[in-house]
Order: C-alpha cells, then structure tokens, then sequence
C-alpha cells in the first residue's frame, strides 16, 4: 500500500562556495527526486547560516534562525537528501555546528525521518569519509540514513556543465538510488499516519 499523498522531501546541498560540487549534486537529486514522484523542497546552505555554537547565547538568545529555519524544513518533511563535502576525512564543520545548533530544538526534527546522503569530491574517493562521519550525529538524533550512501569522485569532470553526471552507469545508479530512498520516504510516512 503507498501513500495517498507524495514522499515530501527537503533537498541540501551543505556548501556555500558559489560553484559548489554538492549543490549541484544536490540539484541533480532534487530532479529525480521529483522525477520518482517527491514533493521537493531544496533549500540554499546560505539561509542556513548560523554563528559558531554557544550554549551561553542558546540560553539568551535560544536557537538561531538558521537552525530554527533547517528544523521547521524537517519537521515539515518526511525525509531529506544532503550533499556534503568531505573536509579532512570528516564532515564539514559549517554542517557539523549547523546540526548541533538544530539538536537544540525540542523535539528533535530529525527524528523519525528517512535521510540519504551524497557528496562530490575533487579526490578519488568522492567523500563517502565524510559521509560515515556525517551519519553518526543524524542517526543519534533519531534520523532513519539509508544503508547506501552515493560518493562522487573526481567531480569536475563527472558533473556536466549542465549539472547531470557524464557516466550513464553512474547516473543510472543514482537514479535507482535516488528512486528507492523516495518509495521507502512515502512508506514510512503512510506509517507515521500524516
Ligand atoms: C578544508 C578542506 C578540506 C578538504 N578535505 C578533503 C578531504 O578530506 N577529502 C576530499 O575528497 N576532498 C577534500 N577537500 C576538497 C573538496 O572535495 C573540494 O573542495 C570540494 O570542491 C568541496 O565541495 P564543494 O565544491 O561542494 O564546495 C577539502 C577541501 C577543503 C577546503
């Protein structure tokens, strides 16, 4: 049984460098995301902008609107797609302090959703480093990230000037996987009963 209503997905592309990899990544995935039948909503890294996490300000000032903006997107959503980059085998820490900012909100508003995370790299291994590393605060704020994770090597030549992926195989790959992480949103958000 699917749900009656579309999988409704938020779509990131976590840097803020103008010709960044992720975001156009991320615009690839919006696309098939919409493609497999998601209501998508992308949102730019740049109106997520928070200042470095200090639980002094929290306490005056409470959660800053970036984070508040991020977790009403979640909470409004079923699921998201991020694509980040690797820095120094790790997540980034602009990402990093943008969720821990977002856990400051009760309740958490990654709980219960389904995640799928992407990264470009300008190296060989495409960021899937940073992708285990990024995983573990989404998991321990109760997301749902999907098993398979989709790391791009070599960016500037495996993206297209027109933000499509030059390997058919691989764009074939993400597609199915984009495709599958959409059918799974739309089931658990049928479970969830909203
Ligand atoms: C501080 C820093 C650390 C980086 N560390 C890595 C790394 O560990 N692995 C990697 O594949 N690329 C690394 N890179 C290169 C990034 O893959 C490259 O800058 C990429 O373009 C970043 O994504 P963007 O285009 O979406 O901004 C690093 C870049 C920076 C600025």
């Amino acid at each position: 049984m699917v749900s009656p209503r579309p999988a409704r997905v938020a779509v990131l592309g976590a840097s803020l460098r103008k010709q960044s990899f992720n975001v156009r990544l991320a615009a690839l995935a919006a696309r098939m995301a919409a493609t497999h039948g998601a209501e998508v909503r992308t949102v730019g890294f740049g109106d997520l902008t928070v200042p470095p996490l200090d639980t002094d300000a929290l306490e005056t000032d409470g959660v800053p609107e970036g984070a508040r903006r991020f977790g009403d997107l979640l909470t409004e959503t079923d699921g998201f797609i991020i694509a980040a980059p690797e820095y120094n085998y790790s997540v980034s820490g602009v990402l990093k302090n943008l969720i821990d900012w977002t856990s400051r909100i009760r309740p958490w508003p990654f709980t219960g959703r389904n995640g799928l995370l992407l990264s470009a790299s300008t190296g060989a291994v495409g960021g899937v480093r940073g992708l285990w590393a990024l995983r573990v605060p989404l998991e321990g704020l109760g997301a749902h990230v999907y098993p398979d994770m989709f790391p791009l090597a070599y960016a500037e030549t495996a993206l297209t000037a027109d933000d499509d992926l030059a390997d058919s195989a691989l764009r074939e790959r993400l597609d199915r996987l984009v495709g599958a992480f959409v059918d799974l949103t739309r089931t658990h958000a049928l479970r969830r009963n909203v």
